[in-house]
């Protein structure tokens, strides 16, 4: 058994230019999307991620053929193929679920399991199965497996609780291929919705109003394959930012998009970084100590991402002063923090809230990614540590980097991937 870890040398500034990778978020509903097209659909600037080859081979037992080549991925549905998603997929990418929509608009019916607890507390799925019942599917649990299936799917008017991302794509693509109308209301708003009802209206859907509270779709037009580009990936760009800012230096990024990342840039400008936009390159500097932010608290968009709370966590560890995160979002979603304090942070955590006393300065320590943002944010954390960071499980930051330690490269950072073998990673804990 070998273990890859990353090992981070930090303290010293950050430099350089980098292009973001195409966005997971985006990608993923896209590529479930392609269920529903005849024809070839080619997707661009798709990132190499482990979550990406699950939605391929989801997408290949659903019956299509689904081909990657580099950032390109190809695919055509085949006409027959299984409608259900077994529980190792179900496992292996909790948001599978996202294929609810597609399978059922695809082919009427669907057979999935839940997709279990995970790193950000328990995930349920209620509100995609209520929707769904909303527009004429018959849901029942069998042996554990929830079976849906709808003779006809209907168009209708469905309110959301709250305004779930995956709800929203989920309504979207199952109301493509619904009879009527469907008017979709306290939708999300993330640009990844954007992303999807653009794609589906280039494939001939009728879609209005992604992006606002509200969503209209006209169920029933053929949708055929296209050639569509995912959009840059808005958490991937916050990062490298947010470890700009953690070690200082100068950071650019190419094919960011400045408005999906105003909540985040906002909060470093207000820790004293400065950021400026000049001919498509985004560029953060940071050169003095970063200052407090009193209170941020994790919205849906347009407001402070979840996804970006464990990252901007690391950034304000060494800031003068007191800083409060609140997480509204999700239920468990400080798992990061103990690796922060192992490498000399100081925070409390009390309940969805973070209390971050800034400290002069991080050591270096050996620590596990608990979950895909986290991971990130102890990287992070660890270009601004004084010496050497090991971080291990790194099967969480491939689910959403592509080429994460090459990127940090580019920016001058001293980071390798290293893969030993149990005996040898056993002989450095015991220090040989
Ligand atoms: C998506 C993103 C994820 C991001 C999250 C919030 C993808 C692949 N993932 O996840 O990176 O952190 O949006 O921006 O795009 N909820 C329910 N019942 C449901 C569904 C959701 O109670 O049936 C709750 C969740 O527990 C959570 C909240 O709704 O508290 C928001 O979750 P949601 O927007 O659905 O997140 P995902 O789509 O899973």
């Amino acid at each position: 058994m070998t273990e890859d870890i990353l090992r981070i040398r930090g303290g010293k500034p950050l430099c350089g230019e980098i292009t973001v990778q195409g966005a997971k978020n985006s990608a993923l509903p896209l590529m479930a999307a392609a269920l529903l097209c005849d024809g070839e659909t080619v997707l661009h600037r798709v990132p190499q991620l482990s979550d990406v080859y699950a939605a391929s081979r989801i997408l290949n037992r659903l019956g299509c053929r689904c081909r990657a080549e580099g950032n390109t991925v190809t695919i055509r549905y085949s006409g027959s193929g299984s409608y259900e998603i077994p529980d190792a997929d179900m496992r292996a990418m909790r948001s599978s679920i996202m294929f609810l929509g597609p399978i059922l608009g695809r082919m009427r019916r669907c057979t999935l399991s839940m997709p279990g607890g995970c790193e950000l507390g328990p995930r349920p799925i209620d509100l995609h199965l209520a929707a769904m019942r909303q527009m004429g599917v018959k849901i029942r649990e069998e042996e554990g497996r929830i079976v849906c299936t709808a003779e006809k799917l209907r168009g209708t008017g469905i309110r959301l609780k709250l305004p779930s991302v995956g709800v929203t794509e989920n309504v979207i693509m199952a109301a493509v291929c619904a009879e009527g109308e469907t008017v979709l209301i306290n939708a999300a708003r993330e640009p990844e919705i954007v992303d999807l009802a653009r794609f589906l209206n280039q494939c001939g859907a009728k879609i209005t109003g992604a992006g606002e509270s509200t969503v209209v779709i006209s169920g029933g037009s053929p949708l055929t394959g296209t050639e569509y580009a995912v959009m840059p990936d808005r958490i991937a760009a916050v990062t490298y930012l947010c470890a700009g800012a953690a070690a200082g230096g100068s950071v650019s990024l190419h094919g960011a998009v400045p408005a999906h990342i105003e909540s985040c840039t906002q909060v470093l400008e207000a820790a004293g970084c400065s950021i400026t936009e000049q001919g498509g390159v985004l560029t953060l500097k940071r050169t003095d100590r970063l200052k407090a932010v009193p209170y941020i608290e994790t919205m849906p968009y347009p407001e402070f991402p979840t996804d970006a709370q464990a990252l901007i966590s690391a950034v304000l560890c060494t800031a003068k002063g007191r800083s409060i995160i609140e997480e509204t979002i999700f239920d468990s979603r400080f798992r990061h923090v103990g690796a922060l304090l192992e490498m000399g942070a100081d925070i409390r955590v009390s309940g969805k809230k973070a209390e971050i006393n800034g400290v002069p300065g991080l050591h270096g320590a050996a620590v596990a990614a608990t979950d895909l943002r986290g991971g990130a944010a102890m990287a992070v954390a660890a270009f601004a540590a004084e010496g050497e960071t090991d971080l291990r499980a790194l099967h969480h930051l491939d689910r959403g980097y592509e080429h994460f330690a090459e990127t940090f490269h580019s920016l001058g950072g001293d980071v390798r991937r290293c893969r030993f073998s149990a005996k040898e990673r056993e002989n450095q804990s015991l220090g040989a």
